[in-house]
């Protein structure tokens, strides 16, 4: 399955949309339309898609932010697989693809919110290395809570291929 660069054609917001739908029960924890389109937009993000044909099988979102002139850090801010195409690693591959382009923009701290329990995501993001860092009581909504979970890595500013 190819990973490609994200793109915001009405039939790709379509799919994502639906694929959100799928995969997460809570409104909390989904992406709605618009943040989609948002995302798809904004330049500060990194967007891949895992493309089977012209379905797509799965998402990634990073954020690159800068704290003053050199240091950066990043956040692994979307990632699902829709249910047919689990369980092969595509989620570790979508992951680590995102957080490599951001170490390459010079991220020397990575992070990521995930609902608590969540075993299947928590499970990859402690096998990625990422360590609980601080409890999110009620990040996704009442009753909802979430983890925060970091990542210090080296900085690598070579230019993604
Ligand atoms: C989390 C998610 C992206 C993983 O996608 P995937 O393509 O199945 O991921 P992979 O195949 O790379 O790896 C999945 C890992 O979870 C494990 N796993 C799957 N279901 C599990 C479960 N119910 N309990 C514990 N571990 C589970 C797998 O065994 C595998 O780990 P392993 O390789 O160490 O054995 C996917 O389950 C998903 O989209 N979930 C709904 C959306 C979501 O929760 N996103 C994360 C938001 S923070």
């Amino acid at each position: 399955m190819k990973l490609v660069r994200g793109t915001s054609s009405p039939e790709d917001l379509k799919q994502l949309v639906r694929l959100e739908t799928v995969c997460f029960r809570h409104p909390g924890e989904r992406f709605h339309a618009r943040q989609i389109r948002d995302l798809l937009e904004n330049p500060r993000a990194c967007v891949r898609f895992a493309r089977e044909g012209a379905t797509i099988a799965g998402w990634a979102v990073g954020l690159l932010r800068r704290h003053g002139p050199r240091q950066r850090s990043g956040r692994l801010y979307a990632l699902s697989v829709h249910p047919d195409f689990r369980g092969r690693g595509l989620g570790a591959r979508l992951a680590q693809d995102v957080l490599r382009r951001l170490r390459r923009r010079g991220a020397r701290t990575l992070s990521l919110e995930v609902r608590v329990p969540n075993p299947a995501a928590q499970r990859l993001y402690l096998r990625l290395g990422f360590r609980p860092a601080r409890p999110l009581p009620d990040y996704y909504g009442p009753g909802l809570h979430g983890l925060r979970m970091r990542k210090s890595v080296r900085p690598n500013r070579r230019r993604p291929k």
